[in-house]
């Protein structure tokens, strides 16, 4: 008879609760920033457009700066503005000494050039990192960029106050998005991890992913990873946020990850959950950007 007892069961990584700490050590900083120099830190988070999604997220953002203490500068663009007026209300912000950091949500509406937006964003305000200069020094050697893409990090330090270590580990980065998959395997590689991305030509992605001692799931596809593509005590790292019919909930959905994370939970060693992995370390690590960022202006 099999005894239940040998059926593996992974540590879920609390990223709630580790975003929490994070949070608290900021709102540290801030206070004591504000008591020596008279000034907090400032973010502007600028959202174009009506995308429930992207609302909620800015909604999130606007929500924890105000948590910790930092300042945020609030900009709602309707979706039809013109690419060089969002473009006049980035310089405005690159202008004001008392932003230290400029987020524009993405997906930026059609119309909208979003390669030069971003680059139109000042690489001392970049609290994203997604401006071509900063990832550029993320994507070399003995280069650093000012500041590291939100989500990226947030997986980084999962894994980090988790007691993984990732030198010399496989790694296996499963999408390659500028936002997630592209950013996370360069600060693997930094980290030095051997690195192979996961993509939609892949020919054959569950023999890597087998392979790996992390995963980092970045597909966007609802439970796309099964339990019998993970190697046994590998390290999961879900960044998926999909959103699924569920009748048996009011709001008629509910959210899953990139990994069937049920099945997964026997088979992987550490394992992050959707909601409540990821998604509250993007945030955290967006104050922290803000704050090292602001840092380096108040305290020169
Ligand atoms: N859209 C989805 N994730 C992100 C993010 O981390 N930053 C911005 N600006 N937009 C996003």
């Amino acid at each position: 008879m099999e005894s239940p007892s040998t059926e593996r069961k992974a540590v879920i990584i609390d990223g709630k609760a580790i975003a929490q700490t994070i949070r608290s050590e900021i709102a540290d900083e801030v206070r004591v920033l504000s008591q020596n120099y008279g000034k907090v830190p400032g973010l502007a988070v600028v959202i174009v457009g009506n995308r429930k999604d992207s609302q909620s997220y800015v909604t999130m953002k606007r929500m924890a700066c105000a948590e910790v203490g930092i300042k945020s500068f609030d900009i709602d663009l309707p979706e039809n503005v013109l690419e060089d007026e969002l473009i006049n209300k980035v310089h405005e912000l690159n202008a004001n000494p008392d932003v230290h950091g400029i987020l524009v949500q993405l997906p930026l509406p059609k119309h909208i050039n979003e390669e030069r937006v971003l680059s139109e964003i000042s690489i001392e305000k970049d609290v994203d990192g997604f401006h071509p200069l900063n990832i550029g020094k993320l994507a070399m050697k003995g280069r650093e960029p000012l500041f590291q893409p939100c989500t990226p990090k947030g997986c980084l330090e999962l894994l980090t106050r988790s007691g993984i270590s990732v030198k010399g580990k496989n790694a296996v980065v499963v999408g390659r998005s500028n936002i997630v998959g592209l950013p996370v395997s360069l600060l693997l590689l930094k980290a030095d991890a051997t690195v192979t991305i996961v993509h939609s030509h892949t020919s054959d992605p569950e023999s890597v992913i087998r392979e790996a001692d992390i995963v980092i799931a970045a597909a966007g596809q609802a439970m796309m990873i099964k339990s019998g593509w993970i190697k046994p005590g590998a390290a999961v790292i879900d960044v998926g946020t999909n959103a699924v019919d569920d009748p048996s909930k009011k709001s008629g959905y509910r959210l899953v990850g990139d990994v069937d994370f049920q099945e997964a939970c026997k088979v992987a060693g550490w394992i992050t959950p959707v909601p409540g992995g990821v998604g509250p370390m993007t945030v955290a690590m967006l104050l922290k950007n803000t704050l090292d960022g602001a840092k380096r202006v108040i305290q020169q």
